[in-house]
């Protein structure tokens, strides 16, 4: 009998201790048991293929035309690879297609991107400690004739209330999403595995937008804080902490006009390269859960 009880003391301890600590066991197996993937995004072929071709057991699935998801493991882990295509659109659509298939237990969004900071170089890496969409904007009230000035335009929250955007004053301002801080701390810590440039903390600006205009550039890192632009990052992200999954972006520099960095698609292997550090470090970080 007090064999019994001391059982079932330990066994509650545990369990409290479980559900104290951040991420428990529980949160990494789905019903069945079975361990919930690590989802890696990239958007184009180049960004995503070589993470691919990493992974072992590998089967394919696609959903729609476009969506392409490689499932497989790394160290006895299952990962998932998808290539979301370029865009907001797609990597909004894709990110939940995946949630809802897939239940991943993190997500790292990946791929190229254009310097908007000129101490930065092609071949460097930024480790998104936040993401911002820097294509929700609000224009100024101008007349007629009285022209288009880009530069006045005003950040816009469209999270800010379920009103409208256009009339409510305190959506007017970006809406940052933060690096998860676990993702975060583990990519920093294999920062020193990567050869070919260096590793930075950074913020990720993301549109369907290409920008080539240096003084428009420079305007979007003084007033963002943005090191980089690309197209794909703070979609994921708000889809991400929507159902509360873990979410880090990792964007290598093809491109910097600030410092007539030139485009180099080879960067897009580089970094997938990188994330499979990031990823086999966290996978044993989860295994010691
Ligand atoms: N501006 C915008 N997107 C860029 N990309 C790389 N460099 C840039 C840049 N300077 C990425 C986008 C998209 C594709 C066109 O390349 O994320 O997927």
């Amino acid at each position: 009998m007090a064999m019994k009880m001391s059982k079932r003391v330990l066994i509650t301890v545990v369990s409290i201790l479980a559900l104290a600590g951040g991420v428990s066991a529980n949160d990494l197996n789905t019903k069945e048991g079975t361990k919930r993937p690590i989802l890696i995004q990239g958007p184009m072929p180049i960004e995503a293929e070589k993470f691919a071709a990493r992974l072992e057991n590998v089967e394919t699935e696609k959903s729609g035309s476009t969506f392409e998801f490689y499932i497989g493991t790394v160290d006895d882990y299952p990962v998932i690879v998808s290539k979301t295509g370029k865009g907001m659109e797609n990597t909004a659509a894709a990110t939940a297609v995946a949630i809802l298939k897939y239940n991943p237990a993190a997500i790292i969004n990946q791929g190229t991107s254009g310097g908007h900071d000129p101490d930065l170089n092609v071949f460097d890496i930024v480790l998104g400690e936040r993401t911002v969409n820097i294509g929700s904007m609000k224009t100024r009230d101008r007349a007629e004739g009285d022209g288009i000035v880009a530069t006045d335009w005003l950040p816009m929250d469209v999270m800010a209330s379920e009103g409208s955007a256009g009339e409510d004053p305190n959506a007017e301002k970006a809406r940052y999403y933060e690096a998860d801080p676990d993702l975060f701390a583990i990519a920093k810590k294999v920062k020193n595995r990567y050869k070919k440039g260096n590793v930075v903390e950074g913020t990720i600006g993301s549109a369907d937008l290409w920008n080539n205009e240096v003084d428009r550039i420079n305007w979007f890192h003084k007033n963002y804080g943005t090191s980089v632009e690309e197209m794909e990052s703070a979609s994921s992200a708000m889809i991400s902490k929507a159902y509360g999954i873990p979410f880090l972006a990792i964007r290598i520099l093809s491109n910097n006009k600030t410092n007539d960095g030139a485009y180099n698609p080879d960067t897009a292997a580089a970094n997938q390269e990188y994330v499979y550090e990031v990823v086999q470090e966290y996978i044993s970080f989860l295994k010691n859960q």
